[in-house]
């Protein structure tokens, strides 16, 4: 029999630096709990069938019931949405389609008053070709002070009728697009990593950075908490825009170990981040930036977080680690470790607005889930329970992590992708530009569904929906959730509720290396013990006070079933020096 502490000597710990430093004031970020809306599916009150700010402003009480420290709204600015606002053609404005400024006032008035900071996306790396200086540079022709604004080059070759390099666009096809000059002859191209309809823009131009930095300055001055930065390690391209022989992303693969892929994590990106870090200093109430840099290794990832840029960045190794215990052990353990190197909290990630969410990428056995990709009709579909439960046990071990978490619109109600969507639906230029070859991510999008009985599952009053939701998405809307103990809704309030009351995104880790099997995930944080079964048989529940649960039923028997997660109290259990044993 053996006696485990939480200060005992049979735990491996991931000791990480005081969370809340006495001369930082709260440094609330790292240890939030950060809720991200897209607002076009989130609650449409105007009933367009498009989600809007005043939905979100007229359900953000769930939220708060929820427990969140804070929203991050996906774009709603003014873009003709070829890539779901992440195309933005004013910057400074809200789109109709959302609603208005006004609207958008509104809602950060409502959600502070709810206690519930916002954080707004800034897409800095390009824009859309309608934006005033995109068309200007367009009008303006080579050579001009408009172009310099953006990455414009001569074609290769005699007549200039090849791109200027060979690099591809993250959503297929050329990164180039060639333009008509104004005389109406074939001219320039301009790259694009995402759709020729998102032109990046030019880095090394110092008007580019003056213009972000009054973008920086409108939100914040509106009383944004912050900014999700997209593609954040995209912005400067390398000197000469060298061909690239590696993987379109950009992450380097064994054929280039540590290469550096000339169109992301260019080391002068570096000085821009400390630039707005500095102008959000300026600014009262501890505003964040969060990097959204596809970067690989975790080690590299944490340049962006360095204590003088931003403050956190997402954590995709994370997200990317599939149903594995050692492969997750290893995530968790290598994350602490890497950011905690540099000071920077550790974020937790499962689902976003880019990738499968993770009730379907878990219930899919044998083909592996697709980051950044859907799944359609054609495809295998997911065991939908299989998937559930392990997405909640899965959820309930991100929420017991110290660090902070993002969570994405619905996976509170387990929501799983549409993965029947018909393809006549699909918007993604992914989609598009692959001639349907990837399905892109319309999947993870869909509506969100309120009311079981009502049009549209109560996504707004008048039935119609952007995209269609599944049928079987009725019986996990949020009004038959609410008031149901048994419903993943209530887990996730009970365990949100748990993470603050136990202060455990504030604490540390405590590995139990030897808990029954390696199939199980087993750690203490702040006097909680948490185990999560990974394998396929059941093991045994500790003598101690259970506070969570995935499974009432088996838990009831003391048994750990698979694909089930348990908090337990080490402290105050009743249990002579915090202990327990087996
Ligand atoms: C990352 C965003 O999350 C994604 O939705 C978008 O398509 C690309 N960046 C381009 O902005």
């Amino acid at each position: 029999m053996k006696t485990i502490t939480s200060n005992g000597s049979d735990v491996s710990t991931v000791k990480l630096v005081p969370v809340h430093p006495a001369d930082h004031g709260t440094e609330w970020w790292r240890s939030s709990v950060i809720y991200q809306i897209y607002p076009r599916s989130f609650r449409d009150l105007n009933g367009d069938g498009e989600g809007d700010l005043p939905g979100i402003t007229a359900e953000l009480h769930q939220l708060a019931a929820l427990d969140v420290d804070a929203v991050w709204l996906s774009p709603f600015y003014v873009s003709p949405q070829r890539d779901g606002g992440y195309d933005v053609a004013d910057y400074c404005d809200v789109d109709p389609l959302f609603g208005t400024l006004g609207d958008f006032d509104a809602l950060v008035a409502r959600a502070d008053s709810l206690g519930i900071k916002v954080i707004v996306d800034l897409v800095p790396n390009h824009c859309s070709s309608d934006h005033v200086l995109f068309q200007a540079a367009l009008k303006a022709g080579p050579g001009s002070p408009e172009r310099e604004m953006f990455v414009f080059r001569d074609g290769r070759g005699p007549a200039g009728d090849l791109p200027p390099n060979n690099w591809e666009s993250h959503f297929g096809g050329p990164a180039w697009t060639r333009v008509t000059e104004p005389s109406g002859e074939p001219g320039q191209w301009y790259v694009h990593l995402f759709d020729s309809s998102q032109p990046d823009f030019n880095w090394d131009n110092p008007a580019v950075h003056a213009e972000f930095e009054r973008i920086l300055r409108f939100w914040l001055n509106r009383g944004v908490a912050g900014f999700r930065v997209d593609v954040a390690h995209a912005l400067i391209k390398a000197q000469g825009l060298p061909d690239w022989h590696g993987r379109p992303d950009g992450v380097s693969t064994d054929d280039f170990p540590g290469h550096l892929a000339p169109m992301f994590g260019q080391p002068e990106i570096h000085a821009i981040y400390r630039h707005w870090r500095e102008v959000l200093a300026e600014f009262d109430g501890e505003r964040i930036l969060c990097a959204e840099a596809s970067i690989d290794p975790l080690s590299r990832l944490t340049n962006w977080v360095m204590p003088d840029q931003m403050h956190q960045a997402f954590n995709f190794a994370y997200l990317a680690t599939g149903w594995d215990a050692e492969a997750l052990k290893k995530v968790i353990e290598n994350s602490l470790r890497m950011f905690d190197s540099v000071g920077a909290p550790t974020t937790w990630v499962l689902s976003n607005h880019d990738v499968v969410r993770h009730a379907t990428r878990f219930g899919i056995t044998e083909v592996p889930a697709r980051p950044g990709d859907g799944i359609g009709p054609e495809d295998e579909q997911p065991d939908a329970a299989l998937g559930l439960r392990r997405a909640k046990a899965a959820s309930m071990l991100m929420l017991a992590l110290p660090g902070g978490v993002y969570l994405y619109q619905g996976e509170e109600l387990g929501l799983p992708d549409h993965t029947s969507l018909e393809h006549g639906f699909r918007q993604d230029p992914a989609f598009r530009r692959t001639a349907g070859e990837r399905l892109g991510r319309d999947g993870c999008r869909v509506p969100l569904p309120w009311d079981h009985a009502a049009p549209a599952l109560g996504f707004n009053s008048s039935g119609e929906a952007w995209l269609p939701q599944p049928s079987e998405w009725a019986g996990l809307s949020r009004n038959v959730q609410h008031a149901d103990p048994s419903s993943v809704l209530s887990l996730y309030r009970r365990a949100l509720q748990l993470r603050r009351s136990e202060q455990l995104g504030a604490g540390s880790l405590d590995w139990v290396p030897d808990f029954e099997t390696p199939e199980c995930v087993a750690f203490i944080n702040n006097g909680v013990l948490v185990l999560l079964n990974m394998g396929e048989k059941a093991v045994e529940i500790p003598a101690l006070d259970i506070l969570l649960t995935t499974d009432e039923e088996l838990a009831g028997q003391r048994k750990l079933g698979p694909a089930h997660c348990v908090w337990l109290r080490l402290k105050n259990s009743g249990v002579a020096g915090d202990s327990w044993q087996e």
